[in-house]
């Protein structure tokens, strides 16, 4: 507890431990710039910064937006220039301890004066860690949200953890975060009776289907997929022509069925046919998935977007692999057809998988809903 004067003689204690509330909105505020980094930061994480004023007052704000580029500290000192002196940097992670393609953002901010710093998220990344203990030693007062009991600062590092989900989950489980995206009727179809699924959601679902692929690093399907509907697997602008840089296409296939002639083979992206003959095979004979998202990790890939079909998506789910479902729910009832989850384990109710509703999202007739699954 340190002490503030007031005038000249009096002094009242200053509890410098306190979260105040500009402080966590900051955090919130933070995380919302972080998610401009989404895609683009890949395999960095995403970050936001937010600089205050002793009075409270947002004097800088800054985020990552580029694998290699100025991190979201030093791009909020730039905005906030002669102000960052005495200010209070509030960040969604742990400031980075380390030189890799830029210097620390640890001594950017206390080169620049900052007296405060709150982080939301520790660094899980051991070489960059260690951003809190070197700002401390250099006088900067820290505080550190990760603890915390009150319900202010969880909701602020619920929000940090979310917008950093792909990074953090990656760096922790070192393998890629997994999104399985699905579109299904209201009564968990994804393609009728005769193997039609094309299309069962609307225009505007697809569109953003093709938002999700161009933040991602990697696609992958199954082989029943690729026999089925001879994706193409690439990020399409609206005429439907390849855009930007694409993620790498990965086909799982024991036997290597993809035929030579398969649109996944085309030269519009680069295509990994994932065989047991490459990675040994699992218990059951086919390709052992753990050994596939181990592989993707070792050649630097942080986000697979697992796009079926039923059968892949349930051996995921079954292995504990799958991070968050992103369903695309179309106004439509078939009765009868493929179902979403096939060959899956659960045999009773107690031991079905949980997921957590984050968002619900309307595209045209559909609305897409997005659950974190916990394993
Ligand atoms: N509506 C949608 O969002 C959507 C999305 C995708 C697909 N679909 C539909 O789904 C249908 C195809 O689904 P599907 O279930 O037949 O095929 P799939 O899930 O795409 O592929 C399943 C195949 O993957 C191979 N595989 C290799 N290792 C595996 C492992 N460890 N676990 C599970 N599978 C493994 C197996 O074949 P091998 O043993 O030969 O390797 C397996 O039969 C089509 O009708 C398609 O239209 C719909």
């Amino acid at each position: 507890m340190l002490t503030s004067r007031i005038g000249n003689k009096q002094t009242v204690p200053v509890n410098l431990a306190l979260l105040r509330p500009e402080e966590v909105r900051a955090v919130h505020r933070a995380a919302q710039l972080a998610a401009n980094g989404a895609g683009t930061v890949l395999p960095n994480p995403v970050v936001g910064c937010v600089l205050l004023s002793p009075g409270g007052w947002t004097v800088g704000e800054g985020f990552h937006e580029r694998a290699g580029g100025p991190h979201a500290e030093v791009v909020a000192l730039a905005a906030a220039g002669q102000w960052a002196k005495g200010a209070t940097a509030v960040v969604t992670l742990e400031p980075c301890n380390h030189t890799g393609r830029t210097p620390p953002c640890s001594t950017a901010l206390t080169a620049a004066g900052v007296s405060r710093v709150v982080v939301a998220v520790r660094d899980p990344w051991l070489p960059a860690a260690g951003g809190m203990d070197h700002l401390r030693a250099a006088g900067v007062v820290v505080l550190d949200l990760t603890d915390r009991t009150d319900t202010e600062a969880q909701a602020a590092v619920a929000a940090a953890e979310d917008v950093n989900r792909v990074w953090l989950t990656a760096t922790r489980m070192q393998r890629p975060f997994v999104s399985w995206k699905v579109g299904m009727t209201i009564d968990g179809r994804v393609a009728a009776a005769d193997g039609t699924s094309q299309w069962i959601t609307s225009a505007e679902s697809r569109a953003d289907v093709h938002v999700l692929r161009a933040q991602v690093d990697t696609m992958m399907v199954g082989i029943g997929t690729v026999l089925a509907d001879d994706p193409q697997l690439t990020v399409r602008d609206e005429s439907g022509r390849p855009a930007g840089t694409q993620p790498l296409r990965v086909v799982i296939d024991s036997n290597r069925r993809t035929p030579p002639d398969a649109r996944v083979l085309d030269r519009a992206a680069e295509t990994w046919v994932a065989t047991t003959q490459e990675l040994g095979s699992a218990q059951d004979g086919r390709v052992d998935l753990p050994a596939v998202l181990d592989r993707l990790y070792q050649l630097g890939r942080r986000h697979v977007l697992l796009e079926g079909g039923p059968r892949l998506a349930a051996a995921f789910l079954d292995a504990g692999l799958i991070d968050e479902a992103l369903i695309y729910l179309a106004p439509t009832l078939l009765g009868a057809g493929r179902h979403a989850l096939e060959g899956g384990l659960v045999a009773t109710l107690a031991d079905a998988h949980h997921a957590a509703l984050r968002e619900v999202t309307p595209f045209g007739p559909d609305i897409r809903l997005r659950y974190s699954i916990s394993r």
